[in-house]
């Protein structure tokens, strides 16, 4: 089939290289015209494990295209997804979808024969309704549809989860479109993705859900793990022994830093902004925004504790900035509040991360990037573990740290405490008390 993808961000450079992958002809089409000559020599804007080769497969198979011409690329695609930002809107809750109705106007002056126009963003319940009005404006309702397809990828996961979702939400108001994305996505079906056609606003909606769901559950766990402390138990035991319900599995019951990252704290403000504007009070998930913009702040007081209050010139050292593993993205990161938090203390602070600089700290006079690890901690007065990244995971600290009194707080519990305290360093986790 022939697709388009407009926006070549995560979602959409993703998504565009793994459709191309099926056979598919793909056109990933951006407005930075920048990342559009970087991908057409093979250079990829993107930290994403795999994604490097399968783009240079797609290239060399004449799969996969790059174009900076929105109108032209629309007219040879019969399938077009919409993958562009829809970042919160400035000084409120609900979500900008300039970009969105951007595109839209665009859409609605290339459409030359029928085109399913597809919502691939995280985009709030009628949106698909604006798009569209706008499209009617200039187009006969026969020569478009316009559907919702949700992504649930994760960043630093995203091939896998692309290639083996659970499942494929397709929500269109009519049955035509629903037969050819059914077609579409058919390899993914074969290997074991569960396919769900709902009417288009439910699609949308099934995103937010999905998305406070799992942005609860993870709040869920960093409140128990303040338990925890007080109480003299292992969360991780906690985790174990509610994760064996298979009414309440396993995953995203990791306590640690605040959730960050593009989409679950955007996505959580936006769901309670709809509800607003339906006259509905989520409450859950408003508690869950409150306490998790909260735990930066209480992982910080744990900092003070720790190094007495004694903060100006302590030398603290993050393995890690970024919000998750295997990404680049430091959208909403808990480091982007702690490191000015604790740089305005004085505190001289240097960071390690394996996607390297961050112009997010530039502004910072004592906050400097290390380019290793052992760099990073030389000397440290603490080290923080920010970031879960593997290469973190089996570190020698009785060979990195130099200075004696160095103390570790691992924000990931990625350490034994038993093991620590037989190196005779002092060391502190999450939701347990050694
Ligand atoms: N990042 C994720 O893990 C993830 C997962 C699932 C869903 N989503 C959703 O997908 C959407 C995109 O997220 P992202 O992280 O890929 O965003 P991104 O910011 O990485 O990429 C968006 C891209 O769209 C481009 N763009 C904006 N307006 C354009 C226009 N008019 N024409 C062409 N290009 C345009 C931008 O230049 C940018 O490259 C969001 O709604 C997000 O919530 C993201």
């Amino acid at each position: 089939m022939k697709l388009c993808m407009i926006g070549t961000g995560y979602v959409g450079l993703v998504s565009g290289v793994c459709f191309s992958d099926l056979g598919n002809d793909v056109i990933c089409v951006d407005k930075d015209l920048n990342k559009i000559n970087n991908l057409n020599k093979g250079v990829i804007p993107i930290y994403e494990p795999g994604l490097h080769e399968l783009i240079l497969k797609n290239i060399k198979n004449k799969k996969l295209n790059f174009s900076n011409d929105l109108k032209s690329s629309v007219k040879k695609s019969d399938i077009i997804f919409i993958c562009v930002g829809t970042p919160t809107k400035k000084g409120g809750n609900s979500a900008d979808l300039s970009q969105i109705y951007n595109v839209a106007k665009d859409l609605s002056k290339s459409i030359n024969k029928f085109k399913i126009i597809i919502t691939k963003s995280t985009v709030p319940v009628t949106t698909g309704d604006e798009i569209e009005k706008i499209l009617i404006k200039k187009n006969s309702k026969k020569n478009f549809a316009v559907v919702s397809n949700p992504e649930f990828l994760r960043e630093g996961e995203a091939i896998r989860d692309f290639t083996f979702p659970d499942r494929v939400v397709i929500g269109s108001n009519d049955l035509k479109s629903n037969k050819i994305l059914k077609n579409l996505y058919s390899p993914l079906i074969a290997k074991g993705a569960k396919y769900l056609h709902t009417s288009r606003r439910a699609a949308e909606l099934i995103k937010y859900a999905s998305n406070a769901f799992l942005a609860t559950k993870i709040t869920f766990i960093n409140e128990i793990a303040n338990l925890c402390e007080q109480t003299n138990i292992n969360v991780d035991d906690i985790a174990i022994g509610m994760g064996l319900d298979q009414r309440i599995g396993s995953r995203f019951l990791r306590a640690g830093p605040a959730y960050g990252g593009s989409c679950f704290p955007k996505d959580t403000k936006a769901i309670i902004s709809t509800a607003d504007r339906f006259q509905t009070n989520l409450t859950v998930i408003k508690s869950v925004i409150k306490s998790n913009e909260n735990r930066s702040k209480l992982l910080l007081k744990r900092v003070y504790r720790i190094l007495n209050n004694k903060i100006k010139k302590k030398k603290i050292s993050f393995l890690g900035v970024t919000f998750k593993a295997n990404t680049d993205d430091m959208r909403d990161s808990s480091s982007l509040t702690m490191i000015p938090e604790l740089s305005k203390k004085g505190s001289l602070i240097s960071y390690y991360d394996p996607t390297g600089f961050k112009k997010d700290f530039k502004k910072y006079k004592n906050v400097q990037y290390k380019n290793s690890i052992d760099k990073c901690v030389a000397d440290s007065d603490l080290i923080i573990i920010h970031t879960e990244w593997n290469d973190f995971k089996s570190l020698n600290f009785s060979k990195l740290i130099k200075n004696k009194k160095t103390i570790i707080y691992d924000m990931r519990n990625l350490y034994s405490p038993s093991k620590m305290k037989n190196l005779n360093i002092k060391y502190f986790s999450v939701g347990r008390t050694i």
